[in-house]
């Protein structure tokens, strides 16, 4: 019998972002057809948001996480039969239930495996990543899919301007695997429900009705401020608990939610700008999506490189916060 890891691994990472693009520009001019004004020039100074993706009405987030886990797989170079567990972050799920996990699970072709939903909005994959990591170390599995797959264009007013423009749709996924080295060297969770309102979608269903409003509401400025402040203490934590200083951090790969918080996150960690991996401007917000859609694209550009330390945070509804640091 192999001696439990007492470590995880990311061995692989993947991504997929439906086909059609849309520019700012475009958008500004189908919001115009609805009597809403906004411009490139808005959105980009005020979030360095350029483009997005959305996907067409008859894709899901299983589909999108199936494209973005296959990557993740070959990437590590392991079969699907191979997983022998699946944890995926959505607010976006396929249905009610059962959970986009166990879809996505059947996708792949494969069964058994425990896979399960994990709901904490733009934090999600953190808190995956998190819960994936002890249950590796724990014994309970070793080599695990950790997805973050959205539609977020499902869920917007796209009467409302204020946050019609910041979202988009896509997937994530890496391959984490039980190690004899680290690996993911510290994590890091929080929440407070007492901020729920400021960033929701309040509806539900019941008794066959949609009850309520299905439609995403933010209060920006207030978001914009709570998400400077936590993430870095948040960062800070990791550090700490890993024994590590800003100094050893070489990328920062945080949620891709507006391109001010995270460079003000950067400067507050005294970051060099260019360790900051940002791809909020060609993807939008894609919520949980968006830090390994962010790190695939690292990965696979030559940026981040084996051996590399990597900070990933994130922060979002609930209101959620959280930061893993490891070693690449
Ligand atoms: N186009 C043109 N004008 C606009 C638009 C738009 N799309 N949206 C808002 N405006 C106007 C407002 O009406 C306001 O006009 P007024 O001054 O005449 O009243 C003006 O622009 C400024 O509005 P603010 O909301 O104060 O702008 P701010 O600089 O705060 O930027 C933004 C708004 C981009 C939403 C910012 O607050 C932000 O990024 N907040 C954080 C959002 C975030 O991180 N969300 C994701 C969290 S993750 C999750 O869980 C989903």
């Amino acid at each position: 019998m192999t001696a439990q890891p007492r470590h995880s691994r990311i061995t692989g990472t993947g991504s997929f972002l439906p086909p059609r693009r849309v520019t700012n520009a475009e958008l500004a001019a189908e919001l115009a057809q609805r009597g809403i004004e906004t411009s490139d020039e808005w959105i980009v100074e005020r979030t360095g948001i350029r483009a997005r993706h959305f996907a067409a009405s008859d894709v899901t987030a299983s589909d999108l996480a199936l494209e973005a886990s296959r990557h993740a797989l070959e990437s590590a170079g392991r079969k699907a039969s191979e997983v022998d567990l699946i944890v995926l972050a959505t607010s976006t799920p396929d249905m009610v239930f059962p959970s986009t996990a166990t879809i996505l699970q059947h996708k792949l072709g494969i069964a058994g495996c425990p896979a399960f939903d994990l709901q904490a909005v733009c934090s999600g994959f953190i808190y995956a990543l998190a819960v994936a990591d002890s249950m590796i170390r724990t014994g309970s599995a070793r080599c695990a899919l950790v997805v973050g797959s959205e539609l977020f264009s499902r869920i917007l007013d796209f009467d409302d301007r204020t946050t019609c423009v910041l979202f988009g749709d896509g997937a994530g996924a890496v391959v984490l695997e039980g190690s004899d080295t680290p690996g993911i060297l510290a994590t890091d969770l929080h929440a407070d429900g007492a901020h729920r309102d400021i960033l929701c979608t309040p509806g539900t269903v019941a008794g066959g009705k949609v009850l309520g409003d299905p439609l995403l509401k933010m209060d920006g400025p207030a978001v914009f401020k709570l998400a400077v402040h936590v993430l870095e203490a948040s960062a800070r934590k990791v550090l700490a608990q890993a024994g590590r200083s800003e100094a050893d951090v070489d990328w920062l790969v945080p949620h891709q939610a507006n391109i001010r918080i995270m460079q003000g996150t950067a400067r507050r960690l005294k970051l060099a700008p260019q360790k900051l991996v940002a791809t909020v401007d060609q993807h939008g917000n894609t919520s949980a999506a968006s830090i390994p859609l962010a790190l695939d694209v690292a990965c696979k550009d030559g940026r981040v490189q084996r051996g590399d330390t990597v900070l990933l945070e994130g922060v979002g509804g609930g209101f959620t916060w959280g930061a893993v640091l490891l070693d690449f």
